[in-house]
C-alpha cells in the first residue's frame, strides 16, 4: 500500500476493495518511513480513544510545506481550531463550544431543518428535474449553519464557496502553490468577514452562537477573538461539506439498493436507523490522522513515538469482525457504532446536528417526491477531495 493509492480514480470511485486488502495485511501497513495506516475497526477505535495518540498539526505542515510554513496566517489560523489541538487546550475550547452546541439547543434545529428542506424542494419541484447536490444537499446544511450563527442568508453562497476552498487545507495530499494561494486567500476573506461580525455582535449581542461565545469570554474565560474566529470557521468547514456530501452518499446508497429504499418508503420510522447505516456504508469523512505521543502497543504491535497513523474510518466501517455482511446496506441493522464521526475526545461535536439534518433531508425528500429517480446512477462523478467522499452532481427526475 502506498499513500498515492488513495488518489487513484479507481479508489475515488470505490475505495472499498482497497480497504479489504488493507485490513487483510494486518493491524498496520507501513505507507512511509514514519507513517502507518490501519483499516481494522478495533485498531482505529483503540487509537482514537488513546491518550497516547495526539494531533501534531504543525509538524505535518512543516513536512508538507517546509520549515517556514507554520508562520503563514493560514496555518496559524487552522492550528487554533480545536480539532487540531490536544488537551488541555482542546478540552478548554471544546468545553466552551459545547455550551453553545449542546443536545438541547441542537434539537431545536429539527424544525428549522425540516422547513428548510421543504423550502428548497418548493424551489425545484415544479421543474420535474434537478441536481440534488447543487439544489438540495449543498445548500441545506449551509443555510442551517448560517441560521445558527445568525448570518444573512443572502451571504450563504459566498461564505459556502470560501469555506469550500479553505476546506482543501484538510486534504491529506499537499496542495500545489496555486491551490495554497487560493486557500490562503479564502482564509483571509473569512477571517476579515468574521472579525467584522464579532465587532457587530459585541456592540449588539443576540442569542446566536457567536454572541454566546463572546459572552463566555466576558465571563472571565480566556477566549480570544482569534480563537473565536478560527473556531467559528471550523464549525463552517466541519459542518457544511461533510453533511452535504453525506446526504448525497446516502441518496446514492439507497437508490443503488432499491429494495432498501422501498422498505424505507413503506416505513418512515426506519429513517434514523437508515441514516446511521448510510453513514456506516459510505461515509463522507473517510479518514483521520493521529501521531504517537509515546510508544503504544496495539494488537501485539508497537507503534513507536513520533509515528503518524492514518486511521481509515471508511475501512473500519466495513470490517467484517465488527459488522456482519459489511458490504450489504441494511437499514434495519442493529449492531455496531460506525466510525464516521470518529471516537474519543475529538468525536464529532456536530454529530447530533448532522443526524438531524440528514433525517430531515431524506424524510422530506421521500415524502414530497416519492417517485424521484437518480438519472445518472451508473455515471457518477466522485470528487477528488481525498478525505471528503462525495459526488459532484446528482441529477434526478420525478
Ligand atoms: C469532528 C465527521 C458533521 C463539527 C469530526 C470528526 C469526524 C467528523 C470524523 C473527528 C475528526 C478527528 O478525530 O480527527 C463528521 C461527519 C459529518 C459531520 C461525517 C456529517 C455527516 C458536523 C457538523 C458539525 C461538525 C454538522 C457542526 C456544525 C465538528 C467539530 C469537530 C468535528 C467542531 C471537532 C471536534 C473536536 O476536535 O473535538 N467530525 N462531522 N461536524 N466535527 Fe464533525
Amino acid at each position: 500500500m502506498k499513500l498515492t493509492d488513495l488518489s487513484t480514480p479507481a479508489f475515488l470511485e470505490n475505495p472499498y476493495p482497497l480497504y479489504e486488502t488493507l485490513r487483510a495485511q494486518g493491524p498496520f501497513v507501513r505507507v512511509a518511513p514514519t507513517a502507518l495506516m490501519t483499516g481494522r475497526y478495533s485498531v482505529v477505535d483503540a487509537l482514537l480513544q488513546s491518550r497516547q495518540m495526539g494531533k501534531t498539526y504543525m509538524d505535518s505542515v512543516r513536512v508538507r510545506y517546509g520549515e517556514e510554513a507554520p508562520n503563514m496566517p493560514l496555518f496559524q489560523g487552522v492550528s487554533r481550531m480545536f480539532l487540531m489541538l490536544n488537551p488541555p487546550m482542546h478540552t478548554r475550547l471544546r468545553g466552551l463550544m459545547m455550551k453553545a452546541f449542546n443536545a438541547r439547543q441542537i434539537e431545536t434545529m429539527r424544525e428549522l431543518a425540516t422547513t428548510t428542506a421543504h423550502e428548497l424542494i418548493d424551489g425545484f419541484a415544479p421543474r420535474k428535474e434537478a441536481d440534488l447536490v447543487a439544489e438540495f444537499a449543498f445548500p441545506l446544511p449551509l443555510l442551517i449553519i448560517c441560521r445558527i450563527l445568525d448570518l444573512p442568508i443572502d451571504e450563504a453562497r459566498t461564505l459556502g464557496a470560501a469555506v469550500g476552498k479553505l476546506g482543501k487545507v484538510f486534504d491529506p495530499a499537499p496542495m500545489n502553490a496555486e491551490a495554497l494561494a487560493e486557500t490562503s486567500a479564502a482564509h483571509d476573506d473569512l477571517v476579515g468577514y468574521f472579525t467584522k461580525v464579532i465587532e457587530t455582535r459585541r456592540a449588539s449581542p443576540g442569542s446566536d452562537l457567536i454572541s454566546v461565545l463572546l459572552r463566555v469570554e466576558e465571563d472571565g474565560e480566556t477566549l480570544t477573538d482569534d480563537e473565536i474566529v478560527s473556531n467559528v470557521i471550523l464549525l463552517f468547514i466541519a459542518g457544511h461539506e461533510t453533511t452535504s456530501n453525506m446526504i448525497g452518499n446516502a441518496l446514492v446508497a439507497l437508490h443503488r439498493n432499491p429494495e432498501q429504499l422501498d422498505l424505507l418508503k413503506r416505513d418512515s420510522r426506519l429513517i434514523p436507523n437508515a441514516v446511521l447505516e448510510c453513514l456506516r456504508y459510505d461515509g463522507s469523512v473517510q479518514m483521520t490522522m493521529r501521531t504517537a505521543i509515546e510508544d503504544i502497543e496495539v494488537d501485539g504491535e508497537v507503534v513507536p513515538r513520533g509515528t503518524m497513523v492514518f486511521l481509515m474510518l471508511g475501512a473500519a466501517n466495513r470490517d467484517p469482525d465488527q459488522f456482519a455482511e459489511p458490504d450489504r446496506l441494511d437499514i434495519e441493522r442493529k449492531q455496531g457504532r460506525p466510525q464516521t464521526f470518529g471516537a474519543g475526545i475529538h468525536h464529532c461535536l456536530g454529530n447530533r446536528l448532522a443526524l438531524l439534518e440528514m433525517e430531515a433531508a431524506i424524510g422530506v425528500l421521500l415524502e414530497r417526491l416519492p417517485h424521484l429517480r437518480l438519472t445518472h446512477l451508473d455515471r457518477l462523478d466522485w470528487n477528488k477531495r481525498g478525505n471528503l467522499r462525495g459526488v459532484t452532481a446528482l441529477t434526478a427526475a420525478w
